[in-house]
């Protein structure tokens, strides 16, 4: 979150599923089996824990690996669980039919999951990770990321160009994948490191701001968003990029694009850039991230209203979108760039919002806008197989009161043949996350023609159902959320888990207050909700769901936002990232409006920590520089490093940075005493080269 704009990942192991690293053994440290998490949760105001489902067969995770695939290693290489953070973030996953909680014993007796001493919260300007591991900085906004048509040096006040800017790494690094080279390998130490980057902040960004706004200034923003495909390279135990590297890719605001699923051709999708509406220009706003089980990469387009100049007269629609009425476009980019200006170009908005689909490992590829999986702010895209073969895509809204959503793809994965998938996410169903009361949810469809999603009132195909999902949703009765944020997969038990950053609006000025699966109004510290699919399987229509965990200080003044933490403290929840050996790893994103102000001062600046799911205990590993965010991270396939973004570090309060004193609140990494704060990636890695968090 900035103050700009407020703003998973998971394949199961089904017999049918299985990352190439675990179906050769090769994944150190993995937990042999599931564990348990069905412990009473002991939070007053948590929800009833949700009942078992049933277990048919109950097949431990060894024997349906013995039992699975009939796949070579070639065919399976090819298709499942290519990027590296598949495996450890979520390749591995539910055994098929087992319910969660029905596995034997614990999978860490004597609590040996997390096995690091926990660090203390910090204010330092500086990345501190705990005794016996480093964090080394691997690429910063601005470093030249390898293409080999030029690697423009990032210069120190700021002043490179804009086409110097599409050359090099972007700005505000989110979430992020890590690809083995080559395809179909699980190659530990080379691979594709690729990584959104969410928005600008222009006081840093330019030498004088946003003072002298034009075209060339819009253009250098643009190019400062989107993806990074990186080549990354590990040599005597140091992460470096290759560079040059064919590999090596700016995807940016302006990058073309084709439009596919039911929204594509929609007449609102027409454009005087798109006359079709089945072409597109561009990603922006890119938050959290996804990957395929074919090898592609999915960036999340979160809040792509603030870009544009918006209209005084918004039609209901708009409104509902913060296209207008209330919500100011303080991007500036509609000053210059007419496409941004719905003035002059009214549906241009409706092209974002968007899952964006491309492949890593061809640098020629077109990204595609997967509009089946419907239009907000996607936060991420959490993949899944599911038991048919068909695929699921989870996502949050993070809005405050936005939902959670769910695709599930009309086809099979073909396993045989990798190009045979490349559409897949252009067909499904969609659905909308509903918690009820007793610990049960419902998945509401979202299909064009059912429960009023008709022409009359308002949705003419099941285009406009996709491009007006929150819509849909409000009109079926899903259940408004505290800001969801990233949906991350446990990948033995099959959980999900999702983060609720906070909502300090709720119960006020008349909007809803408390609920069951939003227990505190206001919610000014966040929480986390897990659920499980009936029998396991994503497909399913029904879920259990209960609150994890309430973040807060246990010991604050107001017993009503202690929440029930266990370990150590941390706040608005926002990144999740759940290994292959099962560890929660859960980022924060407190506001720099309130970072080490009052009852925030005890959670130090923004930091990153692993959780147990069964005891619930979290330990602090990482805390990062001033005014930052942490957010985004990953694992090479062996569990020996771990990528972590550090977001907009340097970030002031409402009132900004001065643009002549870059340096007033942080200089991480560089510390030049010429230079300024940049976002960048930091590969963490243990001393000894073991697995992380051991
Ligand atoms: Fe981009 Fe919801 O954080
Ligand atoms: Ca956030
Ligand atoms: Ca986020």
């Amino acid at each position: 979150m900035s103050r700009f704009f407020e703003r998973c990942s998971g394949i199961p192991i089904r017999s049918d599923n299985v990352s190439f690293a675990e179906l050769i053994g090769d994944v150190p440290g993995a937990a042999p089996d599931a564990a348990p998490h069905r412990e009473p949760c002991g939070a007053p105001d948590a929800a009833p824990d949700p009942a078992p489902a049933p277990a048919p067969g109950d097949p431990t995770r060894r024997t349906v690996l013995i039992a699975a695939p009939a796949l070579s290693l070639g065919a399976a290489a090819a298709l499942l669980g290519l990027p590296g953070c598949t495996a450890p973030s979520g390749a591995a996953g539910a055994v098929p039919g087992a319910a969660p909680g029905a596995a034997p014993g614990p999978s860490h007796p004597g609590g040996a999951l997390l096995g690091f001493k926990p660090i203390p919260i910090s204010a330092d300007d500086a990345v501190r990770v705990p005794d016996g591991y480093r964090a080394d900085v691997l690429v910063a906004w601005g470093d030249p990321i390898g293409d080999a048509r030029g690697m423009p040096a990032f210069r120190w006040d700021a002043s490179n160009s804009a086409a110097e800017q599409e050359l090099q790494s972007g700005t505000h690094h989110d979430g992020m994948s890590y690809f083995p080279l080559p395809l179909g390998s699980s190659d530990s130490a080379h691979g594709l490191l690729v990584t959104n980057h969410e928005y600008p902040d222009h006081a840093l960004m330019f030498p004088d701001g946003t003072a002298n706004w034009s075209l060339e200034k819009v253009r250098k923003s643009q190019a400062a968003l989107g993806c990074s495909v990186q080549e990354i390279r590990l040599e005597a135990g140091r992460w470096q990029l290759v560079r040059p590297s064919r590999f090596a890719r700016r995807i940016h605001a302006n990058t073309p694009m084709r439009v596919g699923g039911p929204a594509a051709g929609h007449s609102l999708m027409r454009t005087a850039a798109s006359p079709s509406g089945r072409e597109s220009y561009g990603t922006f706003a890119n938050c959290a991230n996804g990957f395929t089980p074919w090898g592609t990469y999915l960036t999340c387009e979160e809040n792509f209203n603030f870009y544009f100049r918006t209209p005084a007269d918004p039609n209901p629609m708009e409104v509902r979108y913060e296209l207008g009425g209330k919500t100011p476009s303080p991007s500036l980019w509609g000053d210059a760039d007419p496409r941004f200006d719905m003035g002059r170009s009214r549906n241009e908005p409706n092209h974002f919002g968007w899952v964006v689909e491309f492949d890593p490992y061809d640098p020629a590829s077109v990204p595609v806008k997967r509009t089946a999986l419907g239009r907000f702010s996607h936060e991420g895209a959490c993949t899944m197989l599911c038991g048919d073969g068909r695929i699921a895509v989870y996502s949050g809204d993070d809005r405050a009161f936005e939902y959670i959503y769910k695709f599930v793809s009309a086809r099979p994965m073909d396993r045989s043949d990798r190009a045979a998938n490349r559409d897949l996410l252009d067909a499904g169903t969609l659905y909308v996350a509903r918690f009820n009361a007793d610990g049960s949810g419902d998945w509401l469809e979202l299909t064009h023609g059912r429960s009023g999603l008709t022409r009359e009132n308002g949705f003419d195909s099941q285009g406009a159902v996709a491009m007006f999902a929150r819509a849909a949703a409000d009109r079926v009765g899903a259940t408004k959320m505290d800001r969801p944020e990233w949906i991350a997969r446990h990948p033995v038990t099959g959980d999900l888990y999702c983060t609720l950053t906070n909502n300090a609006g709720r119960g006020q000025a008349g909007t809803e207050g408390a609920t069951p699966v939003n227990p505190r109004a206001p919610n000014r510290f966040g929480h986390i909700v897990r659920w499980t699919e009936a029998g396991g399987d994503c497909a399913s229509a029904t879920f259990r769901w209960e609150v994890f965990v309430l973040a807060g200080d246990p010991n604050h003044a107001d017993p009503r936002v202690r929440g029930n933490l266990a370990g150590d403290l941390f706040a608005s929840p926002d990144a999740l990232m759940i290994d292959a050996r099962g560890v929660i790893w859960v980022q924060t994103d407190m506001s720099p409006n309130v970072l080490l102000k009052d009852d925030h001062a005890v959670y130090g600046n923004n930091q990153m920590l692993a959780a147990d799911p069964a005891t619930r205990e979290a330990r602090r590993f990482l805390t990062g520089p001033r005014g930052c965010e942490i957010t985004g991270a990953c694992m090479t396939p062996d569990g020996r490093t771990l990528f972590v973004n550090i977001q907009h570090p340097g970030e002031a309060g409402a009132a900004g940075v001065d643009p002549k004193n870059p340096r007033q609140l942080s200089n991480w990494p560089d510390f030049r005493p010429d230079g300024r704060p940049r976002s960048a990636t930091v590969a963490v890695r243990r001393a000894d080269g073991g697995v992380v968090g051991t």
